[in-house]
């Protein structure tokens, strides 16, 4: 098998998280991607233009001398958030897009929003000045089934919001179903959807299965949205390896300390940093679709954004990645997700 090369990609959609986890987990990415749009649900949320600037200055600190990584920033939408700070953000040449978390759906959401209404200001700034607005897609009443979240969110809230502001453009981040898919082909207007490795190498079931394959609960393949069953799984496989533009490449690799995954009320996160390149490789080469993972990976994503797509290339070769050491950040260790699927291997180290 004939190695791949391929103009280096970008993540479109990846959590950093601050400080010493920050440190560790960041050439996971750097060594495989040139840019990553950087999630702002930091346990103090990143909702300003400073607190951006001061963000981005932190992972530029904790980029090894050797490796060279730009992160492109992103705010946190309340229903504070007011025009001026829009404004600002768009001048600052570094914000590149405003995260939707509606309010408790997600990871450090809880300073999200509980009403659309509450920002049409900003919304109607962001439209006027062509800043992005990132959407979590789901719906986060306790009366809505966690599997049909995503799909409630569509009719709900996105569908209605893009009524309002027909020209704001939207990147749907993390889609898990076929409604997800079919909504972002068939849409009008400038709208684009993210797809991580791990919805596109696994179904649910790979939350619920032991070792000898029968019962068991892995922690560590629960995310947000949550993985869903098979035809789903299949329609995603389908939309990113059909050459259509408005679905590129997010891992949302979202680290959380083993001792939290594992607990009696687990986090939500897959880390998948180390081994996405290597999982998305072969999840392409099993559609028969090896030749459109570059557009996939590292042309639509900064079409869309509007920046220019990078001048160097990366390199995999057939073969399954090293295991990686345990990632530490003090006594907290992390654990990385999609080495045991992987038919490909990065040529870099770390
Ligand atoms: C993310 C996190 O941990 O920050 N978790 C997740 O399950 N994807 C937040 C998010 O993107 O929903
Ligand atoms: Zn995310």
């Amino acid at each position: 098998m004939e190695p791949i090369t391929i103009r280096q990609p970008d993540d479109w959609h990846l959590h950093l998280r601050d400080d010493a986890v920050m440190t560790a987990v960041l050439p996971w990415t750097a060594r495989t991607f040139a840019r990553a749009i950087v999630m702002p649900n930091l346990r103090t949320p990143v909702t300003t233009v400073e607190q951006a600037r001061s963000y981005r200055a932190r992972i530029l600190g904790a980029l090894p001398a050797d490796m060279r990584f730009e992160p492109l920033m992103t705010l946190y939408l309340t229903g504070a958030t007011s025009a001026e700070e829009i404004v600002r953000a768009r001048e600052s040449g570094f914000v590149h897009g405003v995260k939707l978390y509606p309010a408790r759906a997600t990871t450090n959401s809880q300073f999200g929003v509980r009403s659309i209404a509450d920002c049409t200001a900003a919304l109607e700034t962001m439209q006027r000045a062509d800043l992005p607005l990132l959407v979590h897609g789901e719906v986060a009443r306790p009366d809505a089934d966690v599997f049909d979240r995503e799909r409630i969110f569509l009719d709900e809230v996105l569908i209605p919001l893009r009524r309002d502001f027909p020209a704001l453009r939207v990147v749907l981040e993390h889609i898990t179903t076929r409604e997800a898919v079919e909504y972002v082909r068939e849409a009008p207007g400038r709208i684009a959807a993210t797809i991580t490795a791990h919805h596109l190498a696994y179904n649910r079931n790979a939350m619920f299965v032991g070792a000898d394959g029968s019962a068991g609960m892995r922690p560590h393949y629960y995310c947000l949205p949550v993985l869903k069953r098979e035809d789903h799984r299949r329609a995603l496989v389908a939309a990113a390896v059909s050459g259509n533009p408005r679905f590129f490449l997010g891992t949302d690799s979202a680290p959380h300390p083993r001792r939290d995954k594992e607990s009696a009320c687990g986090c939500a996160g897959c880390f998948t940093a180390p081994f996405a390149l290597p999982l998305y490789a072969t999840v392409f080469e099993q559609a028969g679709a090896l030749d459109r993972l570059e557009a996939f990976s590292s042309e639509f994503g900064p079409d869309f954004y509007g920046l220019p797509r990078n001048p160097g290339t990366v390199r995999l070769v057939r073969g399954t990645p090293d295991e990686i050491p345990p990632v530490m950040a003090g006594d907290q260790e992390f654990s990385a997700l999609g080495r045991d699927v992987c038919r490909w291997r990065m040529t870099t180290a770390v």
